[in-house]
């Protein structure tokens, strides 16, 4: 229960305090992404933790110029460096090992007392660049870390019968 009461305080959080993350918050947040699993371990996420304003203003240009991407005090680049596993089931695993490194990411910072945003749309060159991040690796997602500006919102979900059949397909 108590994880997902972290869940249900989730939001993507778009207005950020400009009062910094305390190091072990931060740690704590990388921490729960270094424990993430993923297909057969192979780990091959890769995190640029991005503090320095002006870098963060950059970012915030090569993400649409999303303010709250500017505005945050911790953007977590999360990269792979490796891009050619494809599992069986035909999925490749670097965006599936990203997403839930990420997602750890994203509920500790709730268990923190700190909000985040996914942040897909960027142009991945730019990024890159910025970074000095190797053609052969990948952005995945940027995520945004920081004391929350704002306050939830109701979330609008489908109802669990709408996305559960149990047995078949029955949709
Ligand atoms: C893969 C992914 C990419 C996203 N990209 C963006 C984005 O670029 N900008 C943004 O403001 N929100 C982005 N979001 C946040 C979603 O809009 C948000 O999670 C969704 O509307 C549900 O709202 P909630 O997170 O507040 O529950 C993204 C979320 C995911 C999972």
């Amino acid at each position: 229960m108590a994880l997902l009461k972290q869940i249900i305080e989730r939001y993507s959080v778009r207005s950020y305090q400009q009062r910094a993350i305390e190091k072990e918050k931060l740690l704590a947040v990388l921490e729960a992404a270094r424990l993430a699993p993923s297909a057969n371990n192979v780990q091959e996420w890769r995190f640029v933790v991005v503090q320095d304003a002006e870098t963060r203003k950059k970012l915030c240009v090569a993400a649409n110029n999303q303010r709250f991407v500017g505005e945050a005090p911790v953007v977590i680049v999360c990269c792979s460096n490796l891009s050619d596993h494809v599992m069986r089931c035909g999925q490749m695993a670097y965006p599936i090992d990203v997403a839930i490194a990420m997602e750890h990411m994203a509920l500790q910072a709730v268990a923190e007392g700190l909000g985040t945003c996914w942040v897909g749309s960027f142009y991945e060159d730019q990024v890159k660049a910025i970074l000095g991040i190797p053609e052969k690796a990948r952005v995945v997602e940027l995520l945004t870390l920081g004391y929350p500006a704002d306050t939830a919102r109701a979330k609008s979900r489908l109802p669990l019968d709408q996305i559960v059949a149990y047995e078949r397909w029955q949709f």
